[in-house]
Formats: C-alpha cells, sequence, structure tokens
C-alpha cells in the first residue's frame, strides 16, 4: 500500500486500538461520508467529522420509519491492500428498499463513491490482516423534513459510518464456539410486509423477542414463517443455514432478508465444493432430520448453532467441517488470502 498522506500526519498508520479483541460495538472514527437529497437532485457533502446529525423534529424517519440500513465488511489483505465485499449488492438491496418506502433510490455511483471516501478517510481504523476483525460500514438512509402527515418525505440524507468490529456473537466461530438459540412465537416483519427490506422497524419489532430469548440465556431469537408459524425464517439478524446429507438448504419465503453472505455460501457450496444447494421453505419439524445447522450474515459471518429450543423440544447439532470449509474460503476470498473466481472482492485504493 502506497503510504497515505492526506488525512493523518505521522508516521503511525494503525489506529492504536486492540483489533484482536474487538467486539461488535460503535467505536466513533474520524469521519462519516454524507449526501442529501432535495429538489430532486442528490448531491454529495463528502466527508464530515460530526458524528451527531441535526435532523427537523417532523421528520418521516422519527415518526414513521422511513429508513433503511445496509451493513457491510471491508478487509485488509495481507500486501495491506484494501477490499470491501460485494458493495454493489448491498447498493442493489438499499434501492429495493427505497423503492418500497417510497424514497429515491441512491444511485450506485454515490453509494460506491461513498463507500470509497469513507474508507480511504479512515483506512488506519481498517483493522490489520489476520486480526481476525474487519471495518464494518453502515450506510443508511432516512426521510426527512418539517412534516407531520403520514406521507414519504421529499427529502432524505445517505450517510455510512465505519467502525472496526470483531464477531457479532461473543466467541465467533470455531468448533468450540457452538450457539443456543430459542424460536420465538413472535415475529419481527409481517408476512406480505418489510422483512425483505432492510428498514429499521423490523429491528424494533425484533427487541422484544430477543431480549426474551437472551434472558432465557440464549444468544438470540429464531423466527418463524409470520403466517402460519410452521417453517423457520430467520436466526435474529441473520439467515439460516443446515445440511441435511449431502445437501446445504437454506429458508425460502417472501419475508426474509436475502443475505448477501449466504448468497455467496450458496455458490461457494455449489461452485467450489460441487455440493447440491436448496432454497425452500423447511419445517420445524424437519430440525430432525438435519445434521447440522448455522446461521449467516454479515455481522454473523457463519455461527455454528448447536442447539435449538422449541417450548419442550430441543434439537442439538455437532459441529461440521463443513461449515468450517466454508468458512474458510469465504473468510479467504474477503480478506485476499484465497483466489476470487466470483469477483467479490472491491479494491478501495487509499
Ligand atoms: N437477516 C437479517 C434480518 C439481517 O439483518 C441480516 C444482516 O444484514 C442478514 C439476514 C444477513 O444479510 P447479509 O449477509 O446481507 O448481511
Ligand atoms: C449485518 O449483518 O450487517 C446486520 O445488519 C446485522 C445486524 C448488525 C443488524
Amino acid at each position: 500500500m502506497k503510504k497515505p498522506q492526506y488525512y493523518f500526519l505521522g508516521e503511525r498508520n494503525t489506529a492504536d486500538l486492540d483489533f484482536s479483541n474487538l467486539g461488535f460495538d460503535y467505536i466513533a472514527c474520524p469521519y462519516r461520508f454524507e449526501a442529501v437529497f432535495q429538489h430532486g437532485l442528490w448531491r454529495s457533502r463528502g466527508l464530515v467529522e460530526d458524528n451527531t446529525m441535526h435532523i427537523p423534529e417532523g421528520s418521516q424517519c422519527l415518526h414513521y420509519g422511513q429508513q433503511l440500513f445496509e451493513g457491510m465488511k471491508v478487509f485488509r489483505g495481507g500486501d495491506d491492500t484494501i477490499y470491501a465485499f460485494r458493495p454493489r449488492d448491498n447498493s442493489r438491496r438499499l434501492n429495493e428498499g427505497a423503492r418500497y418506502i417510497r424514497g429515491p433510490e441512491v444511485p450506485e455511483e454515490l453509494f460506491i463513491r461513498g463507500i470509497e471516501e469513507v474508507v480511504a478517510a479512515n483506512h488506519p481504523y481498517v483493522p490489520p490482516h489476520g486480526s481476525g476483525a474487519s471495518l464494518y460500514l453502515r450506510p443508511f438512509y432516512v426521510g426527512i423534513g418539517d412534516n407531520v402527515g403520514v406521507k414519504p418525505a421529499t427529502d432524505y440524507v445517505f450517510r455510512i459510518f465505519v467502525a472496526p468490529v470483531g464477531p457479532y456473537y461473543k466467541g465467533g466461530f470455531g468448533p468450540d464456539q457452538g450457539k443456543s438459540f430459542m424460536v420465538s412465537r413472535y415475529d419481527r416483519a409481517a408476512p406480505s410486509g418489510t422483512g425483505h427490506i432492510k428498514a429499521g422497524g423490523n429491528y424494533a419489532a425484533s427487541f422484544h423477542p430477543g431480549s426474551e430469548a437472551k434472558s432465557a440465556g440464549f444468544v438470540d431469537a429464531i423466527y418463524l414463517d409470520p403466517a402460519e408459524h410452521k417453517f423457520i425464517e430467520e436466526v435474529g439478524a441473520a439467515n439460516f443455514l443446515a445440511f441435511k446429507g449431502d445437501a446445504l438448504l437454506t429458508p425460502d419465503s417472501p419475508s426474509i432478508l436475502r443475505s448477501i453472505t449466504r448468497q455467496s455460501l450458496l455458490e461457494i457450496a455449489a461452485e467450489i465444493f460441487k455440493w447440491p444447494t436448496e432454497e425452500r421453505k423447511i419445517s420445524v419439524d424437519e430440525l430432525d432430520d438435519f445434521s447440522a445447522a448455522a446461521c449467516c450474515g454479515t455481522a454473523a459471518v457463519i455461527t455454528w448453532i448447536e442447539s435449538i429450543v422449541d417450548a419442550d423440544r430441543k434439537w442439538e447439532f455437532p459441529f461440521d467441517e463443513r461449515w468450517q470449509k466454508l468458512y474458510d474460503v469465504l473468510v479467504g476470498i474477503q480478506t485476499g488470502a484465497k483466489d476470487d473466481p466470483f469477483g467479490w472482492r472491491y479494491e478501495i485504493s487509499v
């Protein structure tokens, strides 16, 4: 990596943080990227230092939840090259949400430019290669304005902040890191509602069931399909995966968030390992037939599910080496340690 001169002075190229022992916590980094939509036009405000936003009290995001967010990670390769992972897929998903909540799309070019600028400006906070940590990017989008009526905003802010993070679920991934989850009787989304987009309201709706599961000693809640409560839907803020015989299975449902990590793992399984994959409804009763279970997401990466409890039923799943294989390829691609046959890495110059 050429030595970046612009934002930081002196010899140090790395922030003085204990990168190998980070949790999934907000750490205020120096810069955030911001753009504003007004009078039908997006304009970039570029990099800003203030981590506080000043928005009108009537803003739709505050009252009616007209809001979206994304989660992505940036990694440092062994040669100090910095990579984002599939950023265009996050841009696409944000815009799917924008169409649904009736706001303007964020042009892909603006989204990518924002990522490039905010990562370059905060480059000493991209964790060192091999630390196990990454730089988490949180692009988000809010409808703002002087408003009280129930209607979409005319003005919007698109902003990206960053924070170096470690594992989302304490302990992270590994054969000694099994996690227990509880099937919830509550729903995070409606059958034909907003579950498929990354709208903040879905997450507010998960606080009660999530807290209930955590108070009972579980890592998080597992959600069932909101229409019948028969099929597995999501695992906290992650998608569900299981092995049935040779096949890697994952739920299909209109109300789940279509995980980019899951899509990547399905492609790795099919293309690299030649394992059969199936995206279909998975009933709770079918847990009896699975030899292994896990969940996946940007934050969760792959998390081994060691047990699932549903009222008086309990399923236990041993660690399966196939999770390790998937993990090694995924993280290898993300961190530049392995070839990227799918073209998922997006190099960011600093
Ligand atoms: N499901 C939900 C509800 C999520 O919030 C997330 C996180 O983004 C995921 C699944 C995983 O999606 P991705 O792999 O795109 O991060
Ligand atoms: C992610 O995996 O990026 C998420 O958004 C999950 C959670 C932190 C909300």
